[in-house]
Parts: structure tokens; C-alpha cells; sequence
């Protein structure tokens, strides 16, 4: 089944809206198979974001990740990369649909809330980042 990383950025945590995001991740029928709360070191924000070491936000982006702790997960269920990503919104909180998280809760593009993998090889990679081996929970959902 697929799973894939979700993260709920240091203003989430602070502005109180991991419960939240958890349920509706829990209502739209997907399991919970990994969660932590958790600083993020340096080293792994710059290696969890290095598709963007060029970008002019790079240093912004790894000092924001790492201010405050950050809710971390793995959400499994049919199609759930791409699911989540709608749930999400558009990265650019201005731009996306009010019923999405962004769109919910979020005003700018660098504390917009939370982070979904964009595909199957960035949800494997930043699931092997986050989650080292038995990090993760097996176990039958019924419902
Ligand atoms: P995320 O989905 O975590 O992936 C990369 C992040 O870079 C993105 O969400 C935004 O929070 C952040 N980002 C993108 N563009 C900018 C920008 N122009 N300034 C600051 N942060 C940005």
C-alpha cells in the first residue's frame, strides 16, 4: 500500500493545529503509520530539502524547519501521495482553495504549515530521512 511523509511545520505545531491535520487525515480514511514530535537537526533539514540548495530561500527554509519542533508522520492508504497533496493545497498559501489545509490556516509561502512528498520517490526518500529502520507501525485497520 502507499504511504507517504507528512510533516506539520513549526507554526502548525505552535499555532496548535497538529490535532487537526491528524484528524482530517484520520477522517479521510488513511492509517496512521509513523508519527513523531521532533527538532529537526541542520544537517537533516539541508539534506530533507536539497532539491532547493540553489534556490535564493534555501537558508530561510533550513532555519525555519528547524526553529521549533515539527509534528512528523507517515500516512498510508490507496493514492495517498496524491491525495494528501490535494488535502494540502497549493504550496503557496494565497493560491490555494480554502478547504485545504494551506488554505485553512496559511497566509505565506515559507510558514505555510505543513509538507506533503510531491511523489513515490520523495515520499521513500523522506521516509527512509525521518523514519530509520522499525520506525514504523504494521497493523490491520478495520475501519
Ligand atoms: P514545502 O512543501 O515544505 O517544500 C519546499 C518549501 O519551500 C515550500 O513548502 C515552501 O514553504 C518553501 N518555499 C517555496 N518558495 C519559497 C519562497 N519564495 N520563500 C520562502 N520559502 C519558500
Amino acid at each position: 500500500m502507499e504511504k507517504t511523509f507528512i510533516m506539520v511545520k513549526p507554526d502548525g505545531v505552535q499555532r496548535n493545529l497538529v490535532g487537526d491535520i491528524v484528524s482530517r487525515f484520520e477522517q479521510k480514511g488513511f492509517k496512521l503509520a509513523g508519527a513523531k514530535l521532533m527538532q529537526i537537526p541542520t544537517e537533516l533539514a539541508e539534506e530533507h530539502y536539497g532539491e532547493h540548495k540553489d534556490k535564493p530561500f534555501f537558508g530561510e527554509l533550513v532555519d525555519f524547519i528547524t526553529s521549533g519542533p515539527v509534528f512528523a508522520m507517515v500516512w498510508e492508504g490507496e493514492n495517498v501521495i496524491s491525495t494528501a497533496r490535494k488535502m494540502m493545497g497549493a504550496t503557496n498559501p494565497a493560491e490555494s482553495d480554502i478547504g485545504t489545509i494551506r488554505g485553512d490556516y496559511g497566509l505565506t509561502v515559507g510558514k505555510n504549515v505543513i509538507h506533503g512528498s510531491d511523489s513515490p520517490e520523495s515520499a521513500e526518500r523522506e521516509i527512509g530521512l525521518f523514519f530509520k529502520e522499525g520506525g514504523l507501525v504494521e497493523y490491520t485497520k478495520d475501519a
